[in-house]
C-alpha cells in the first residue's frame, strides 16, 4: 500500500468517525437535536437538604426507575405534537418549561380549541410528592397512570391508546429511542407511560434562592443570610412566626412535615423543608358552598365532607405558573395573599387549618408590608436553572 493510500484511508476514517460523533442519530438530525451520550437525568447532585427523609417519600415504582435513555425518550414524547389526534398539541403545549411546566392560561386549550376543565398544573420534584396521587382532585393513583390520561382526553389530545401506539410505531425516529430505553424497538402504551413518567419525575428543582438559604441554616425558622430583610419577613409570615395567632400558617399545608406545634419548638429532626407540596387535598374557603361546577376531591370520592377539597400543589416556581388555583381564578400572587389575609369564606367543609378557635374562617389580616414580603418570599422558590435547562427543553429542530 502506498503511503498516499494509507494517508487517504486515514483521512477517510477520521471523517467517518467525526461524522458519527455529530449527534445521537444522524438519520434523524433534521428531526431532533439529542446528544450522543444522553443527559444525566437519573443521578443529579442533590444538596444535602434533600435528606433521606425526602427520599423516603419517593413514589417511583420499582419497575420504573429513571434511566437516562428512558427520560430521553420521555422528553421527545413530551414535546411531540404527534401525541394528539390532529398533530396540534403536545404535553408541552400546556406544560411549558418557561412557566414552571404550567401554562399562562386559566384553562388550557386542547386539540380542537376546547378548554380544559381545570387550570394546568406546574410540577417539580413530583417523585417526592408525599400525596403520591395526581391531578387537582387526586383522581390519578400514580404518575404512570396519570400521563396516559391527557392523551385519551376528548378535549386535550383525543387519541385512543391503540391509535397512539400505531402513530408512534409509524414514526421511524422513535426506533432508536425505544431500543435504547427498553432494549427493543417495539412501541407499547406501557413503555410510553413509563418513559413519560421518567421524564416528568426527572424535573427536579433544587437550585433556588430558598435552597441556598436552607442549606446554610437547615432550619426554615432561622433568618437566611442570603435573603433580604423583606424575604426573611415573608418567610416568617409563611412559617407562622409573624402570625402567632395562626401558628405555622402556610407551612402547615404546603410544607407539612416541617410544621412544629409552635415556632419556638424545633422542627422535627430531618424534616422535609424543601418539597413545598402538601400531603392532603384541602378546602381553603375559595367558595361559600358546594353549588359550584367543580367540587374536586369530594366529587371524585363521592364523599360530601371532602367537597371543595383540592390538591395542595407545589409552590416551587409559583412565580411562573400564574394564573392560580384549580380553576385559575387568581391572576397574581398578591391576589392569593389577599385571599388568605381577608378573603377565606365559611365553606361548610372548610379545612380545620383555616378556622380560628371559634370555628370561623381565619383571616391572617396581614399588613401591607407583610403581604408584600410574603409575595417576595414565594419568589425565592423560582428555579431559573431548571426553567433554562437544555435537558428539559424542546428537542425538536423546529
Ligand atoms: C390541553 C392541555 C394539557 C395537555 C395536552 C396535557 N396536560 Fe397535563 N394537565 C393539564 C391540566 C388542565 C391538568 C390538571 C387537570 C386536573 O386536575 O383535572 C394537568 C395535570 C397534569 C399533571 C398533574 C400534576 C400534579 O401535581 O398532580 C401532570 C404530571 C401532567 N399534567 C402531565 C402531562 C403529560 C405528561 C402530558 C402529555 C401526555 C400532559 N400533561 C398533557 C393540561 C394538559
Ligand atoms: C389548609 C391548608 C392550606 C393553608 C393553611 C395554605 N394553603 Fe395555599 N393552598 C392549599 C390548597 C388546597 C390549594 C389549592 C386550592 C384550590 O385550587 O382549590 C392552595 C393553593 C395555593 C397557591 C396556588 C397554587 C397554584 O399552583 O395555583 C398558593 C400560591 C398558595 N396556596 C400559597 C399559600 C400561602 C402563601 C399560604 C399562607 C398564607 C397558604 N397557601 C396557606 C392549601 C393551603
Amino acid at each position: 500500500m502506498s503511503i498516499f493510500r494509507i494517508f487517504f484511508l486515514l483521512i477517510f476514517f477520521i471523517i467517518i468517525s467525526c461524522k458519527s460523533d455529530e449527534g445521537f442519530n444522524d438519520s434523524y438530525s433534521d428531526i431532533y437535536d439529542l446528544p450522543i451520550t444522553p443527559f444525566n437525568y437519573s443521578n443529579p447532585q442533590f444538596p444535602d437538604t434533600f435528606t433521606d427523609y425526602v427520599f423516603g417519600f419517593n413514589n417511583t415504582p420499582n419497575d420504573n426507575p429513571i434511566t437516562n435513555d428512558g427520560a430521553t425518550l420521555g422528553r421527545v414524547l413530551f414535546y411531540d405534537k404527534n401525541m394528539s389526534v390532529n398533530n396540534t398539541i403536545a404535553c408541552a403545549s400546556c406544560h411549558l418549561q418557561e412557566f414552571g411546566f404550567s401554562d399562562n392560561k386559566s384553562k388550557s386549550i386542547g386539540f380542537e380549541g376546547g378548554s380544559t376543565f381545570r387550570n394546568s398544573m406546574g410540577f417539580a420534584n413530583v417523585g417526592f410528592y408525599s400525596a403520591e396521587r395526581f391531578f387537582w382532585d387526586h383522581s390519578a393513583a400514580t404518575l404512570e397512570d396519570q400521563v396516559l390520561i391527557p392523551i385519551q382526553d376528548q378535549v386535550e389530545m383525543g387519541l385512543t391508546l391503540n391509535n397512539l401506539v400505531n402513530k408512534i410505531s409509524a414514526l421511524d425516529y422513535y426506533k432508536p429511542l425505544f431500543k435504547n430505553a427498553f432494549g427493543n424497538e417495539q412501541v407499547t402504551s406501557d413503555k410510553i407511560s413509563k418513559a413519560l413518567a421518567q421524564f416528568v419525575r426527572s424535573i427536579y428543582s433544587f437550585n433556588t434562592k430558598y435552597d441556598i438559604g436552607i442549606q446554610t441554616t437547615k432550619n426554615i425558622f432561622i433568618d437566611f443570610p442570603n435573603f433580604t430583610a423583606e424575604e426573611n419577613l415573608g418567610k416568617d409570615v409563611f412559617n407562622g412566626k409573624k402570625t402567632p395567632e395562626a401558628i405555622a400558617s402556610c407551612v402547615t399545608c404546603h410544607l407539612p412535615n416541617a410544621t412544629p406545634l409552635h415556632y419556638e419548638i424545633p422542627i422535627p429532626e430531618g424534616a422535609n423543608q424543601v418539597i413545598f407540596s402538601g400531603a392532603e387535598p384541602d378546602n381553603i374557603g375559595l367558595d361559600a358552598d358546594i353549588n359550584v361546577p367543580d367540587n374536586g376531591y369530594g366529587a371524585f370520592l363521592n364523599i360530601l365532607s371532602f367537597y371543595g377539597h383540592f390538591k395542595t400543589p407545589s409552590l416551587r416556581n409559583i412565580e411562573l405558573t400564574a394564573p392560580y388555583m384549580h380553576d385559575g381564578r387568581f391572576a397574581t400572587l398578591e391576589e392569593i395573599v389577599e385571599h388568605y389575609s381577608t378573603g377565606v369564606l365559611a365553606h361548610p367543609y372548610l379545612s380545620a387549618h383555616m378556622k380560628d378557635n371559634k370555628g370561623n374562617p381565619r383571616h391572617l389580616n396581614l399588613s401591607e408590608e407583610e403581604s408584600a414580603a410574603l409575595v417576595e418570599f414565594m419568589k425565592t422558590l423560582t428555579d431559573y436553572e431548571l426553567v433554562n435547562d437544555v435537558k428539559h427543553s424542546n428537542p425538536f429542530v423546529d
